[in-house]
């Protein structure tokens, strides 16, 4: 028996004996005392029994007669469940947080064997530990053919090394922030194809350590559908503006031609009065012409082929001011060249800025500024009009309007990012901001 044992031992006879001697209620609550203080030790229910076995028998040698010792028995008997009472209560409790725990459990394993994303983890090794049903679904592998293996096969041999990199910032904690930017990753699937996955990954900790990583896979296969599907659309669509600008440009150029020789013609056998109203005629038809002209460059500038996104933008705004009396700058400087779609994009998405700021914002003044930082190209479409509640259209999906839905798609294209910064009476801004080097995406969408 140890020291601590043997203390309680003294203690429980002492308290069980002023029990006996009559001690009441104050004894009892010393029995409750004794037990918590037996659990707080570590001291099992059995450890209890045995000072109870011992504290009795030493009661017991003080007793006289038969009847007695029954009482004492029968008293001893509930002196040593008032003594329990915190093992009990303690068992309780635990069976509860069991049972709790049991069910979370539950709760959260019906969470990840029914996602539609893939959930895995990681051992600090690389190896799968775990994954859920849906990747069997989704990839044809069975779990099996994976627990315990190296991940990285998994992965397309373009991306594995970006993969590794992924795996390593989360290992090292480095990760939290990805968790909502997806890195994208072609996973390799039973039948030999390859799939896009977007992946995102946080460490994996227990007890204060990380032990490898948590990470959901998923399927963007779609996503990547509608994207192609888009560019192929953008890439007809500018098949088309190219026709009717060529038709603006030539056909209804020419037509305008032949109305002014047969003006000229009829001019000629009229009264001079009459040949100078004619003459005002051919002065409108001028205008009109002129105004095509721009309009059909504008619609496909082959000054944007030619010369690149600036003088493109300078020669839209000229066009647009001119119409609408609204006073436009051009600011900063573009740089370089960039890749064509990229020019084509951003031409596109000012030209509908423009027609928003026309339509919209009962603006006086607009700047398009565009900077180079680093490898990024930031274009900055700012007017000083009525502004509008970003979010209230943004909840307003279907019945809005494709203006802004477009320009997030064709920046989506070329890797670029959206920000708007509008308030009601506020004025407008549109922050893009699209990387300089022929966009990822895109390489991936030939793949
Ligand atoms: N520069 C702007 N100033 C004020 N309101 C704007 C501006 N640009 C967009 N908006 C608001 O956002 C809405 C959505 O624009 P958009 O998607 O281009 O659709 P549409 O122009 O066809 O209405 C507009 O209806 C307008 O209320
Ligand atoms: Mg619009």
């Amino acid at each position: 028996m140890n020291l601590e044992l043997r203390a309680l031992t003294r203690r429980y006879a002492r308290a069980l004996e002023d029990f006996l001697g009559g001690g009441g209620e104050a004894a009892l609550q010393e029995a409750y005392h004794i037990g918590r203080e037996a659990l707080a030790r570590g001291l099992g229910v059995h450890d209890l029994a045995t000072v109870q076995q011992g504290a009795l028998l030493k009661a017991m040698l003080g007793v006289r007669t038969r009847r007695e010792g029954t009482r004492a028995i029968r008293a001893a008997g509930k002196f040593f469940v008032e003594g329990l009472l915190p093992f009990e209560m303690s068992h309780r409790q635990s069976q509860e947080a069991n049972a709790a725990l049991r069910e979370s459990e539950e709760r959260y394993r019906g969470v990840v064997d029914t996602a539609r994303d893939v959930i895995f983890t990681l051992s600090s090794d690389g190896k799968v530990m775990s994954l859920n049903p849906v990747f069997e679904t989704i990839t044809g592998w069975s779990r099996a053919e994976w627990i315990g293996k190296d991940f990285a096969p998994l992965v397309h041999a373009d991306d594995r090394a970006r993969a590794v990199e992924l795996y390593r910032a989360a290992l090292t904690d480095q990760a939290s922030p990805r968790f909502e930017v997806g890195v994208e990753l072609g996973i390799l699937v039973k039948s030999g194809a390859t799939i896009p996955g977007e992946v995102v990954a946080t460490p994996l900790v227990r007890d204060g350590k990380i032990v490898g990583i948590l990470g959901v896979a998923r399927d963007i296969t779609d996503r990547k559908r509608a994207e192609q599907a888009l560019h192929h659309l953008n890439e007809a669509l500018e098949e088309e503006v190219k026709r009717i600008a060529h038709a603006l440009h030539d056909e209804a150029g020419q037509l305008l031609a032949s109305v002014h020789i047969g003006l000229a013609e009829i001019a000629r056998d009229l009264p001079p009065h009459v040949a100078q109203r004619l003459a005002d005629v051919g002065g409108l038809l001028n205008k009109i012409e002129e105004q095509l002209r721009h309009l059909s460059h504008e619609l496909r500038p082959t000054i944007l082929d030619d010369l690149g996104l600036q003088p493109a933008l300078e020669f839209l705004a000229d066009g647009v001011s001119r119409r609408t009396g609204l006073h436009i700058v051009v600011e900063g400087s573009a740089g370089a060249r960039l890749p064509a779609p990229t020019e084509t994009a951003l031409y596109r998405i000012v030209q509908e800025a423009l027609t928003n700021v026309t339509k919209h914002a009962q603006a006086t003044r607009v700047s398009i500024t565009l900077t180079r930082s680093g490898r990024q190209l930031r274009c900055t479409i700012r007017d000083d009009g009525v502004g509008f509640d970003v979010r209230a259209v943004h909840a307003r999906r279907g019945a809005r309007g494709l203006g802004l839905i477009g320009i997030q798609e064709r920046l989506h294209g070329v890797g670029g990012t959206l920000e708007i910064v509008a308030t009601p009476g506020g004025g407008t801004r549109l922050i893009m901001a699209v990387p300089l080097e022929v966009d990822r995406a895109e390489s991936n969408l030939a793949r």
